[in-house]
């Protein structure tokens, strides 16, 4: 199993942004994200597609009794299990579109812009449902259907290069967007926000909340910062796990 983020080149460009360098303080959507986080004291926790560990991290760091974090990247992982070295956390080189855990494992469920590389997004909330248990919270963040949609992930921009304004076209046709991530060619999946809202309710979650992110005041100095407040590019979505 390869996926881009083993591929040398993406993975030093990966390691050079904010988001790799800062930990969470320099991720644009992390002030949001942590808001909707439950509480993690004695609870047993998921992060599907941990990537550098740092939200297992954080985990640990406010109490949680058992953490898991599972990735397909071999150089992700190996990159968590350093940074967070001093806590207990277990770790799982494995596709979280498949990975399988006993039946009601885990109180929290989080999973931070790792879902939209996931092709089938019906088929792992029904998996989640499974190993999350009854009352159980689930609170992902992805792209932006609105972000993802045309394919490109790039502004339309005038001949000086001043950006323009952003894409919307193919909205309802989901599925494989090719995209230009970091200078490489990235697959990624498209969803309509129905699609990502329907099957929670479908699979009996209760959506408990739905955030599109703006940057934070302290970040707007940060190149290209304020050019997110003009589209939407992430989705956060927390909902509880109602057991039939
Ligand atoms: C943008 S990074 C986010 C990492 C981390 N969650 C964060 O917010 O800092 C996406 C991560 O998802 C992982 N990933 C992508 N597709 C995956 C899959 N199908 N199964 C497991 N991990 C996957 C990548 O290897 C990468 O570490």
């Amino acid at each position: 199993m390869k996926n881009i983020y083993d591929n040398e080149n993406f993975f030093y460009k990966y390691s050079q942004m904010s988001r790799s360098q800062k930990g969470l303080a320099g991720a644009g959507e992390w002030q949001t994200f942590q808001k909707l986080l439950p509480n993690f004291n004695g609870k047993s926790v998921l992060d599907l597609g941990c990537g550098y560990g740092w939200h297992c991290l954080y985990a640990a760091e406010h109490g949680a009794k058992n953490i898991t974090g599972v990735d397909l990247s071999q150089k992700m992982l190996t990159v968590a299990r350093q940074k967070t070295k001093a806590y207990p956390i277990h770790y799982v080189q494995d596709d979280i579109a498949t990975v399988s855990f006993l039946a009601d494992s885990f109180d929290i469920v989080i999973s931070s812009l790792a879902i939209h590389y996931v092709a089938d997004f019906a088929s792992l909330i029904a998996n989640i449902k499974k190993y999350l248990k009854p009352e159980g919270i689930l609170l992902f963040s992805v792209e932006h259907p609105a972000f993802t949609a045309e394919g490109s992930e790039d502004w339309y921009y005038d001949v000086q290069g001043n950006k323009l304004h952003y894409p919307l076209d193919n909205y309802f046709t989901e599925g494989l967007r090719e995209t230009n991530f970091l200078e490489e060619k990235v697959v990624k999946y498209h969803r309509t926000l129905t699609t990502y809202l329907q099957t929670l309710l479908k699979n009996n979650f209760i959506l408990l909340d739905v955030v599109e992110p703006m940057p934070p005041k302290d970040m707007l100095c940060e190149p290209g910062m304020k050019d997110e407040l003009r589209r939407p590019m992430m989705l956060l979505v927390k909902a509880k796990n109602k057991k039939s």
